[in-house]
């Protein structure tokens, strides 16, 4: 039987682990406007539904007096839960113990949600704030980072990771965090980078700030390194809970699909006259989006990193979906080397998790210059390619005006497996555009015309006639249709009914050799 004093004494044992590195601790976390590990794990989980693991597991570091600080659960909370119904693992870095530095002890808890996690087929959701590596433990701690990493490469694609930062994270701890899925980082508390400052300017001699160097704003624009930028651990955990929405448990599951409310055959006027009489002027790509999306609802990824593209996911007729779309507003929507690389991580995390693509196309090619070729424009726009060729998930495409060049063959073509490829009447397919076409091809006409000007406007116009539709396209049978844009959605709905069970198969291989 179990005794009324043993009651006490567990119950005694766990407030004293709850306590973590302390009340003053846990004031100071507070008094700098951060919550504890267990209350951003409360914040992220279904009320009630969190067990904890390993509360009572200890460091066994003796080195330089740490038997004399000894927290039950060291510096980090792990265990499972729900966050809408649906099963999660978490662990929750608790910076008031040691300032939530890794040891032995708190890499073997991680590890074991990881191998959980990857068992039995559910996400893992990471809450970072950490001094990095214990210095105490040494070896054992850098070990403890290794044992997470492999662990992170092993989960890769077999169930969904996300890592929030909500405080310090340095060093090679970075490479947790950024070997999983999506990174949040929260405003002004969190920062990510190799080396601080201090380091910086005695080996480079420069001056920067934390908030420059591996800020959130910083990251979520510049480097791409994150995701989303949160106002607050609210907005972080708030962006993590709808992305779990969006996507399934597992590799092997696919996502939840939701009840709609919106009319699927729903047409949108709207998209008649979205598209400006002059090719070259620019339109916002997310009305595309938003007009035909469920209740206008869509999920964006990466939002300030190369906006030239838009990544996101949305639902149609309830089905969640990854969209991918070049933004005409924005640099006209060309292909360069960070919006490469943003469109291939996302699709290769939509075809690794069993999400439908779907991607509107208005895209005059990829940038040139220096800038882009000395930067790696050939390996990085490869990318993008490869990863449109390997996926095996249903692929949708609406061609809405520019399909040009190697920007054409790369977004989910027909040629790449595309399934279903749409075009609206104003699209262009072609090698070029008009302009750049005719002055290769005529310039010497042209010279020798006495009114080169004059020559090349009707050879433009000329070519447009011949070439700048979707009509050549069509003929060949690389666009499925020409579809009328007010019906946009409710084709799309129907494209994504007709591949729902596709299985399509790469062959068999150790794995591929994408370019780095
Ligand atoms: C042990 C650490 C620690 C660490 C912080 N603490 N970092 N203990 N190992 N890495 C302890 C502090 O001694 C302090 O203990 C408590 O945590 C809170 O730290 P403060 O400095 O008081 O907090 P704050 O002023 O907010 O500064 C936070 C900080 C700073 C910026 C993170 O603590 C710091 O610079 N820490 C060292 C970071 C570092 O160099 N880590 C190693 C990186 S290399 P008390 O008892 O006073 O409360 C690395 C390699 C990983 O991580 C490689 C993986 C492959």
């Amino acid at each position: 039987m179990t005794t009324q004093k043993q009651l006490e004494h567990l119950l005694e044992q766990q407030a004293k682990a709850r306590l973590g590195g302390g009340q003053d601790k846990i004031d100071k976390q507070h008094a700098q406007g951060r919550l504890t590990a267990r209350e951003r794990i409360e914040m992220l989980l279904d009320p009630g539904s969190f067990e904890e693991f390993d509360m009572f597991k200890t460091h066994r570091c003796r080195n330089f007096g740490m038997e004399k600080s000894v927290y039950p659960g060291d510096g980090v909370v792990t265990g499972h839960g729900t966050v809408g119904g649906r099963i999660v693992y978490v662990y929750a870095q608790d910076f008031t113990v040691l300032g939530g530095s890794l040891s032995e002890t708190m890499a073997e808890k991680i590890c074991k949600l990881l191998d959980l996690a990857m068992k039995n087929g559910a996400p893992l959701v990471g809450l970072n704030d950490s001094g990095g590596a214990r210095i105490q433990e040494g070896i054992e701690s850098l070990a403890g980072f290794s044992d997470i990493f492999l662990r992170n490469v092993m989960a890769s694609g077999v169930v969904p990771q996300i890592s929030a930062i909500l405080g310090p994270c340095a060093g090679g701890a970075v490479y947790s965090p950024a070997l999983t899925d999506f990174i949040v980082m929260e405003r002004k508390n969190s920062y990510m980078f190799l080396t601080g400052p201090k380091v910086v300017k005695s080996v480079c001699h420069e001056d920067v700030t934390v908030e420059e160097l591996g800020g959130a704003d910083m990251h979520s624009s510049q480097s791409g390194v994150s995701d989303y930028a949160a106002e607050s651990t609210a907005d972080a955990i708030a962006y993590i809970k709808r992305l779990l929405t969006f996507i399934p448990q597992n590799n092997l599951e696919s996502a939840p699909v939701l009840p709609c409310a919106d009319p699927v055959d729903r047409p949108s006027d709207a998209l008649r006259t979205l598209i400006p009489d002059n090719a070259n002027m620019a339109y916002d790509m997310k009305r595309v989006i938003l007009e035909t999306v469920d209740n206008g609802d869509f999920f964006e990824i990466k939002e300030n990193f190369a906006p030239n593209l838009i990544v996101g996911f949305a639902r149609y007729n309830g089905v969640s979906v990854g969209i991918v779309a070049n933004q005409p507003g924005y640099l006209s929507g060309v292909l360069d080397i960070d919006s490469s690389v943003k469109g291939a991580r996302f699709v290769r995390f939509c075809d690794c998790f069993n999400i439908p693509l779907v991607t509107f196309v208005d895209v005059p090619g990829f940038l040139p210059g220096t800038v882009q070729e000395y930067g790696g424009a050939i390996r990085n726009g490869a990318k993008i390619l490869y990863a449109y060729a390997e996926a095996t998930v249903p692929k949708i495409t609406v061609i809405t005006r520019k399909a040009y060049g190697g920007a054409y063959c790369v977004m989910s073509s027909k040629h790449l497996r595309g399934d279903i490829n749409y075009a609206w009447p104003s699209a262009e397919v072609a090698v070029m555009g008009s302009r750049g076409a005719v002055e290769v091809l005529y310039s010497r006409q042209a010279r020798d015309s006495g009114d080169a000007k004059a020559f090349l406007a009707e050879k433009e116009e000329e070519y447009h006639e011949a070439v700048s539709n979707p009509y050549v396209a069509a003929e060949r049978g690389y666009i499925d249709d020409i579809i009328v844009p007010a019906n946009t959605r409710a084709r799309i709905i129907k494209a994504l009914a007709l591949t729902r069970n596709k299985r399509d198969q790469n062959p068999a291989k150790k794995h591929g050799n994408i370019p780095l």
